[in-house]
């Protein structure tokens, strides 16, 4: 398949959007200096922080998992059997972002839980974090995907 070219610069903090790459949801996260700093409360919980799982890129080897830190570029795809997880990150009646519950996604099969770097928790039937798909920025804003 074609590289896809997304367009960021509308994207709030705190918003996501998802291209098709490959015939595969690729969500783009735009996550708020909370988001990330949740990222250390979910480190723990966590069985790959640092995502040294060998298939995903250099650039996601990292505790962000992604090239920007505010921008999270993943394939929505359960890495369990495919199911499609769901965003649990918006504050409110949907959950996520509070003291218990630092928000990320949720998969309606197993119930596998991703925080919001797409880290699988420990002992969940997913056995790697949501995948990493190799992309690139044109520009500030511009992200190509694949
Ligand atoms: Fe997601 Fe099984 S397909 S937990």
């Amino acid at each position: 398949g074609a590289p896809v070219e997304a367009d960021v610069s509308k994207l709030k903090p705190g918003e996501m959007m998802t291209v098709e790459w490959r015939g595969k949801p690729v969500w783009i996260l735009r996550r708020t200096p909370e988001m990330l700093a949740s990222l250390d409360k979910t480190d723990e919980k966590v069985s790959d922080p640092n995502s040294e799982e060998p298939q995903q890129p250099d650039y996601a080897k990292n505790k962000h998992r992604s090239i920007k830190p505010e921008y999270l570029v993943t394939v929505g795809i359960c890495t369990h059997l495919g199911c499609s997880p769901s965003e649990k990150f918006k504050v409110g009646a949907e959950g996520g972002m509070t003291a218990d519950w630092p928000g990320g996604f949720l998969c309606p099969c197993h119930g596998s839980l991703f925080d919001l770097a797409g880290r699988v928790y420990s002992s969940m039937p997913a056995p790697t974090n949501l995948e990493i798909p190799p992309h690139q920025y044109l520009a500030d804003t511009t992200i190509l995907v694949g």
